[in-house]
């Protein structure tokens, strides 16, 4: 076992820690604000290869490991998770998915684009009526021969507004239940797609999340992903790594807001010394600092998993369920460090509180994680 860190995922860390304090810092109080899409600084993720970072080179991705790709995405959401988020979907749901299960001809014409971020990919699985219980899709795919018509609407869409392809989950077969769901790739250019208005959310307000409608859209049946049927299959396999990615969103929401609260008990003084020296506040320090570590180990140990080959659906469960819950409550408790200063944008952890509340509910909720992690811990008569 080791825990240190290879000089590949060393750069990439120190590559992503500047650009966050650097170029992600200075505008993300008004981004937040204005909830305006980090437009230039995306320009520069994907001259970064922030966009593709796993994907192989041979499509134009950056054939980096899972735990490189964690370390960035941590940096990032120490600061600014609208931006994380959009890095996230596009590499752990759309390219990932892609990259497994694609032909060559699906990798050829769209991968190559996705992972140099020349195009953005969007993953369409929750619909109005269909969000925990993903099997209930009422976007239907009917089968015409050689294409589908695709009817329906897909809700609370990262990458919605901004996105050039989506992987599109629908039901082609009602009687066979989740054996009837297909994976479609549309083009946002299609006829008969639709953006609805961008979400006025509680946080990652800069991200782009909006509705999407499909009506009577024709998709050719090469751009069906996987056998037909196999669409839930796709969705549940991609959501297990892409939970990898948000829960190293709500580890890097974490530390940024234990990093602020450090800084800051350290300069701020009350009755004769910097709040860091009353224990009060220091044994606040202590806890982050604790369930950090905690939650790194599980959120970095599951990306090690997928690296290995090994099955990583209950690791990724376990990560994302832990992860996002150290993350409400450290920055809870750096509001509460910082007192009233807490309490207002300027000081950032504000916005790190009210982003690290989606880590609890997208891509399946604390409620979703704690199912898969009990199904299959139910199999095994010990822990290993
Ligand atoms: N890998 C492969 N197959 C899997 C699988 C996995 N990880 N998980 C389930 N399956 C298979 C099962 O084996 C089963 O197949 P068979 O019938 O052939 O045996 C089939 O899928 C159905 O599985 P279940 O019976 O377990 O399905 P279920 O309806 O009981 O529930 C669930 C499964 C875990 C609750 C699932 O519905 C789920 O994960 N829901 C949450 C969905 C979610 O994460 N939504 C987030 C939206 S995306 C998003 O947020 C993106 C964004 O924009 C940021």
């Amino acid at each position: 076992m080791t825990f240190e860190l290879t000089e590949e995922q060393l750069a990439v860390r120190e590559a992503a820690r500047d650009f966050a304090q650097n170029i992600l810092k200075p505008g993300v109080i008004d981004r937040d604000r204005d909830m305006k899409y980090p437009k230039e600084e995306v320009e520069q993720m994907k001259e970064m290869g922030f966009m593709g970072m796993m994907v192989d080179p041979k499509y134009g991705g950056g054939g980096m490991d899972t735990l490189s790709y964690v370390l960035a995405i941590e940096e990032l959401s120490k600061v600014d998770s609208s931006a994380s988020v959009i890095m996230s979907v596009n590499n752990s749901l759309v390219c990932w998915g892609l990259e497994a299960f694609g032909t060559e001809a699906q990798k050829q014409k769209y991968l190559t684009k996705l992972a140099t971020g020349e195009w953005i990919g969007a993953f369409c699985l929750s619909e109005p009526e269909a969000g925990s219980d993903a099997t209930s899709q009422r976007t239907t795919a009917i089968d015409m021969g050689d294409h589908y018509i695709l009817n329906g609407t897909k809700n609370w869409i990262t990458n919605g507004g901004t996105s050039d392809v989506h992987l599109v989950i629908a039901q082609s077969d009602v009687d066979k239940g989740h054996r009837g769901i297909n994976v479609l790739i549309v083009e946002t250019k299609w006829d008969g797609v639709a953006i609805g208005a961008k979400e006025d959310k509680l946080g990652i307000r800069a991200s782009d999340t909006h509705s999407i409608m499909y009506t009577d859209v024709k998709v050719p049946k090469e751009n069906r992903i996987g056998e037909d049927g196999f669409g839930f299959k796709f969705a549940m396999k991609t959501l297990a790594g892409g939970r990898i990615g948000i829960a190293a969103q709500a580890l890097g929401i974490a530390g940024g807001a234990y990093e602020l609260s450090l800084q800051y008990s350290k300069e701020r003084k009350a009755f004769g010394k910097p709040i860091s020296k009353h224990q009060a506040i220091a044994f606040k320090l202590a806890d982050m600092a604790t369930e950090i570590e905690a939650a790194k180990l599980l959120v970095y140990r599951s990306a090690w998993m997928k690296d290995q080959g090994m099955k990583y659906d209950r690791a990724s469960a376990m990560a994302k369920v832990f992860a996002s819950e150290v993350a409400m409550k450290t920055t809870t408790e750096a509001v509460q460090v910082h007192g009233g200063y807490g309490f207002v944008k300027e000081y950032h952890v504000e916005r790190l509180m009210r982003d690290a509340k989606i880590t609890q509910i997208y891509e399946g909720t604390s409620e979703i994680q704690r199912i898969v992690i009990s199904r299959d811990v139910l199999k095994d008569n010990l822990y290993t």
